[in-house]
């Protein structure tokens, strides 16, 4: 048996930064499920398909393959065969990611890719449907949160940094959004699962998130 750690939050909780650190300290293999979103949602707009265009979405799922490759233990992931790591981090494509994955054969085909991979391997896997859906029997589930206005700085921030322009309070326009979207779709929307820990990174540095999350790994006899 293998030890799945599932890792949900909203956008800019911190999940992948936490999700990674525990992956390395565990020497686990880290997935990063929005990017396989966001590669997916990527493609539509490569193909010209709208968010309000179900149908064709639909279609161009099937269509899409995805598949996942590590190297110096990054993800990689594979849209058609394509590395689209270097275009999937934009706000058109996260929003676009948000919206097209309340699709019923979007969901279900990545769905099952990460439940390959939890089988094959340790995970520690991020997303917003892990804990509920897609590892419903994960060793160690944690929700992690932090206030709106600090995850709109955390990507703020992330952003200055790159050298991008923006602007606070819509990031955090964009952040109150997409929260809403992901938690009110009809299928596998974001909410904490029954069996999940929360944990409010909003006052927490990331080494405490990690070493809390590990403690309850301990706990539970990972190796
Ligand atoms: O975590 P992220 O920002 O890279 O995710 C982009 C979008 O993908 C997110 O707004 C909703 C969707 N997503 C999802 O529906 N289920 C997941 N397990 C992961 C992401």
């Amino acid at each position: 048996m293998k030890f799945n750690i599932a890792i949900d939050g909203p956008a800019g909780a911190g999940k992948s930064t936490i999700a990674k650190l525990i992956a390395k300290k565990k020497s686990y293999i880290y997935v990063d499920t929005g990017a396989m979103y966001r590669a997916m949602a990527l493609y539509f707009l490569e193909e010209g398909i709208r968010a309000d265009e179900p149908d064709k979405i639909s279609e161009a799922s099937k269509k899409v393959d995805i598949t996942i490759q590590y190297e110096n233990g990054e993800q990689i992931v594979l849209l058609n065969g394509r590395n689209v790591n270097g275009l999937i981090r934009t706000e058109e494509v996260g929003n676009m990611a948000s919206a097209s994955s309340v699709n019923k054969d979007v969901r279900e085909k990545l769905v099952e890719l990460q439940r390959a991979l939890a089988a094959k391997e340790n995970v520690v896997m991020d997303g917003r449907d892990i804990g509920t859906t897609v590892l419903p029997n994960a060793n160690v589930k944690i929700y992690l949160t932090a206030s709106s206005k600090v995850r709109a700085k955390r990507r703020y921030e992330e952003l200055m940094a790159k050298g991008e322009r923006c602007n606070l309070d819509e990031i955090e326009k964009d952040i109150i959004d997409r929260d809403y979207r992901d938690m009110h779709r009809d299928i596998s929307p974001l909410k904490q699962a029954e069996d999940a820990i929360l944990l409010d990174s909003s006052e927490m540095t990331i080494e405490e998130v990690a070493d809390a999350v590990i403690a309850l790994c301990d706990k539970v006899g990972s190796k």
